[in-house]
């Protein structure tokens, strides 16, 4: 214990959080050497070692600093390419201006509700959300991550249907905690954990409908109650996997045949991401249960949601309305990142902007894949959702680690070791596609060089 060390650290932070940049660069060294040592000491040293590309890309480790559209700026004032989006949670990019307007509208008012006396906003975003859900989709329950919101799903389908058996995807994934880790597709991060959801969890192939259908019948044949499908619209974390055509309208006519719930996880795709608001959009389908996540705070403030219709929902409302409930889920602050975010995407129907730029980056990166096979296996994806997958894990780690050393952020994907994204904020300029497109093109050159 070291409270006089605490205090004087927290007000020596305390002032430097408030500086906008950092002019003596002696100030901005030792900000990386103190944010690499704290990593390294006490947050998690695995994870510092494990971004050797952004933390060994130059000679002095990027510590981000600050941003502002599809632009990151790092301590040292070096700029980046934002490409990531920060895995689907920067639709509106960095810090959008009305985003932040009404955030700090609120923060000076009233940033968190009594949880007693009836808050507004709560409720003006569940209506949003009922507005701008497909179907007949009416009623939201809040929290913060999109693993909360997968916790959600499942505790109102079991409650709703009374079952619980669950059928997922390979390479899904739902999030870590206990129940949606349940449900992910892979032995990484759910086989070390045991015994997880009490519960059956059947894996299919996502993109497979008969395997779904067959799966459904013996589970009805055999007397096991399916209380929910769960996927998601098209596949992020596997790599930007979209399924055929047939799928989606085929689950929704199966799970509707065997009285299962159909909950799409839009935790990544919805909001306009893969070019229409909802994953489900490009197939007209409407689930019976739809989480929303990530860029639903408008990448200001962290805001998921879970919305369903008012039958499914009823059982959270009676006997006992605090069925399931987090204090500080839903709170104001939260919901009006989320007011905002929405009211710009339906504003600017940015679904449409993430549908034209991706088209032309899915474009460019198969054109850049087919001049480099000893690179690239193949680009998957749709709208601003793309995957590149490279013949090996090693080969997709060099592209990135070059393409950072050029300025630009890009990420690997959480169940698919060959694959990295591009996943950029959808309000990018041309121009960041064009110049980041040059700069992969340069990376992947270099890359070829050294095989
Ligand atoms: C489809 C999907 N569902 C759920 C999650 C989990 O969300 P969170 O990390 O906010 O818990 C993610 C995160 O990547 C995701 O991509």
């Amino acid at each position: 214990m070291n409270y006089k060390s605490a205090l004087s650290y927290s007000t020596q932070w305390l002032d430097i959080i408030k500086q906008e940049k950092f002019p003596e660069e002696s100030q901005a060294k030792w900000i990386i050497e103190e944010s690499k040592n704290n990593f390294a000491e006490h947050f998690n040293r695995g994870w510092l070692e494990y971004r050797k590309s952004v933390t060994e890309a130059g000679d002095w480790a990027s510590v981000e600093w600050s941003g502002i559209g599809s632009t990151i700026t790092d301590v040292m004032g070096r700029n980046y390419i934002d490409w990531l989006g920060g895995f689907g949670m920067l639709d509106l990019g960095w810090r959008h201006p009305e985003v932040v307007e009404a955030v700090t509208a609120q923060l000076n008012r009233a940033p968190m509700p009594s949880q007693e006396l009836i808050d507004p906003l709560r409720g003006v975003l569940g209506k949003l959300m009922a507005d701008i859900t497909p179907g007949d989709l009416k009623y939201s329950w809040f929290a913060a991550s999109g693993t909360e919101a997968i916790e959600a799903a499942i505790k109102i389908a079991k409650l709703y249907t009374g079952k619980s058996a669950f059928i997922v995807a390979l390479k899904a994934f739902h999030g870590k905690t206990m129940g949606s880790l349940s449900m992910m597709g892979k032995a990484d991060y759910r086989q070390a954990m045991g015994m997880l959801y009490a519960g059956q969890i059947y894996h299919i192939p996502f993109g497979d409908a008969d395997a779904l259908e067959k799966q459904l019948e013996i589970c009805d044949k055999v007397g096991i109650g399916v209380a929910g499908v769960l996927f998601e619209p098209i596949q992020g974390e596997a790599g930007a996997i979209v399924p055929p055509d047939d799928f989606w309208p085929r689950v929704r006519a199966a799970t509707k045949k065997y009285g299962a719930l159909l909950i799409a996880d839009e935790v990544q795709t919805g909001l306009g991401r893969t070019g229409r608001l909802w994953g489900v959009d490009h197939w007209d389908v409407a689930p019976d249960i739809l989480a929303t996540a990530k860029s639903l705070g408008g990448g200001v403030l962290p805001v998921s949601a879970v919305t369903t219709t008012e039958e499914i929902f009823k059982p959270m409302m009676y006997p006992n309305p605090f069925m399931h409930t987090t204090t500080t889920g839903g709170n104001a602050l939260a919901c009006s990142a989320a007011i905002a975010t929405i009211h710009i995407i339906l504003r600017d129907r940015l679904w449409e902007a993430a549908s034209t730029k991706g088209a032309y980056l899915i474009e460019k990166v198969t054109e850049l894949a087919e001049e480099f096979p000893q690179l690239y296996k193949e680009v998957t994806g749709k709208g601003l959702l793309i995957g590149q997958h490279f013949q090996t894990p090693e080969l997709g780690y060099k592209v990135a680690a070059e393409l950072f050393k050029r300025g630009v952020l890009v990420s690997g994907t959480l169940t698919s070791a060959q694959t990295v994204r591009i996943e950029p904020p959808l309000i990018i300029a041309q121009e960041e596609i064009d110049e980041g497109l040059n700069r992969l093109r340069d990376a992947v050159g270099v890359v070829a060089k050294t095989m």
